[in-house]
């Protein structure tokens, strides 16, 4: 149903809740999506734009009820493709001779895709105007690459909105039009979510194309888009916010992505985490599954990264083939002033990490050295991981770090200890974890009990100790560094918890 905008505005687009996939499975949809389309009623009635193709009769039969369809003087196409366009064929069929108001570009690709040739097409460039009645214009604004080829905006004078289509939008749908009525964490989630998935290759062109329309002076009292929000509340924050983004945006903040056969390669992941958190406690470190983990969030995470850091294992003497999409998409992305770096875990040929590192290399980034672990990572190789994370956070610094000397002068072993919490309740997991028989919430950390692994069962048995993490036999969990690792699953000593009846007791 019709929703007014402002003046003689309505909207007459379309809510989309349950679509979960955008372009093919190329982007993943978290919070549905919407189709806007714009009713202008002056002397002359303007179409701004339709819907996405699977709503086109639903969206012809709503504007039925709005106005009679022979009475729209003229039709906008801002963008072609489908999700905008698409419901042109079903209107047209009922009003063919309507004149169709789109750039050169976009010609070719409403043909293309709707065979329509003879539709009656009128094509605008950049400061064209439509003169519409009551003393209101729509000036024409040629935005191309934001983000095909045949984008524009138009803009209405007087009542100073501006129809955006793409740019400034969200796939983002809630029954609030307006960026004042939603929740302001979501909206700008999916601002940037939608802004690093899809507009990140063209920022130097948003940076051009935003000072172009800043040039020209028009006051802009609304931007209203193609999907998600209308922006009525300070509405030019976005285009500040697009400003930013488009001028290599990074905060302080490293990605971690990796793919895992056999858990190697996550505890490679898990311990230069590890390590750059004890140089830099600052920086934001965000740990992902390629194979597990929202592709698109990654990506959201990548656009917002100082650096990234991108691990595989080797099958076949290359990458996982998650890692290989992965890095196909941030080379699509065109990145900027990024720095990256590969690791990995191998057991024949480390071939994975040499071909993640020419990759990241080819896609723009300043990589720093890589590092690969033979087989499972021993203590002494999650040690190196571990340093190694401490080295990329001294290169990566953005700001100036205190006690690095402390950290890094003590043998690691001492360093654990050192920075290893004693609080009881890093050894305690809430009985929900615990099997009832094997373990207690109330455990004292120093004294000599077996632990247990809550995830796999394994269990350390202080008289053994963890020889392939360099911990003697008769070493005490609570002397049992951080750094430790459950060597059947890679969790570390947070998930341990103590068994009351232990050998030791
Ligand atoms: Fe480029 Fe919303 O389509």
């Amino acid at each position: 149903m019709a929703t007014h905008i402002k003046s003689n505005i309505h909207w007459v687009g379309q809510r989309d809740w349950e679509v979960e996939n955008f372009h093919g499975m190329e982007f993943k949809l978290t919070k549905g999506t919407s189709y806007n389309s714009y009713l202008i009623r002056e002397e002359k009635n303007v179409l701004i734009d339709t819907v996405d193709h699977r709503f086109s009769l639903q969206f012809v039969q709503n504007l039925e009820m709005e106005i009679d369809l022979n009475t729209i003087d003229y039709i906008v196409i801002n963008h072609a493709e489908e999700d905008h366009s698409g419901a042109l064929p079903a209107l047209m069929a009922k009003i063919p001779n309507t004149p169709i108001y789109c750039t050169e570009n976009a010609i070719d690709s409403i043909t293309g895709q709707h065979h329509h040739p003879e539709w009656n097409f009128n094509i605008v460039k950049t400061g064209d105007t439509l003169d519409i009645g009551n003393g209101k214009k729509l000036v024409f604004v040629e935005t191309p690459m934001l983000h095909w080829p045949d984008s524009m905006m138009t803009y209405l004078t007087d009542d100073a909105v501006l129809f955006s289509n793409d740019a400034f939008g969200q796939h983002y749908c809630d029954e609030h039009l307006f960026n004042d009525e939603v929740d302001q964490n979501e909206l700008k989630e999916q601002c940037l979510r939608y802004y690093a998935n899809i507009l990140t290759p063209f920022s130097a062109l948003v940076t051009a194309k935003i000072k172009e329309v800043l040039s020209f002076n028009l006051p802009v009292d609304m931007i209203a888009t193609a999907h998600g929000v209308i922006w009525r509340d300070d509405p030019t924050q976005i285009i500040h916010q697009y400003l930013q983004w488009a001028d290599n945006y990074q905060e302080d903040r490293i990605t971690i992505f990796y793919d895992s056969m056999s858990n190697n390669t996550r505890m490679m992941a898990d311990a230069i985490a590890q390590g750059i958190h004890d140089i830099d406690p600052g920086v934001a470190v965000k740990v992902f599954n390629v194979s597990r983990q929202d592709k698109n969030e990654i990506l959201s995470n990548v656009f917002r990264s100082k650096g990234i850091l991108v691990g595989s294992p080797s099958m076949n003497n290359v990458m996982m083939p998650q890692i290989a999409a992965m890095l196909e998409e941030i080379t699509g992305l065109r990145f900027k002033a990024k720095k990256a770096g590969a690791f990995g875990s191998y057991g024949w040929n480390g071939g994975a990490v040499d071909r993640i590192n020419t990759r990241l290399m080819d896609a723009g980034f300043e990589t720093v050295v890589s590092l690969k672990t033979k087989w499972r990572p021993d203590g002494k190789a999650v040690n190196e991981c571990r340093e190694h994370g401490r080295d990329i956070a001294k290169k990566w610094a953005l700001h100036e770090l205190n006690n690095i000397q402390s950290i890094t002068s003590k043998p690691v072993t001492q360093c654990a200890q050192t920075t290893a919490s004693v609080d009881p309740s890093t050894a305690t997991v809430t009985s929900k974890t615990v099997p009832a028989t094997a373990a207690t919430k109330d455990v004292q950390i120093d004294d000599a009990r077996d632990m247990l692994c809550t995830v796999c069962n394994w269990v350390y048995e202080p008289a053994v100790g963890e020889p392939n993490q360099d911990i003697e036999p008769g070493t005490p969990w609570n002397e049992v560094p951080d750094f430790f690792l459950c060597p059947e699953c890679g969790l570390g000593k947070d998930v341990f918890v103590a068994i009351e009846q232990s050998k030791a007791s």
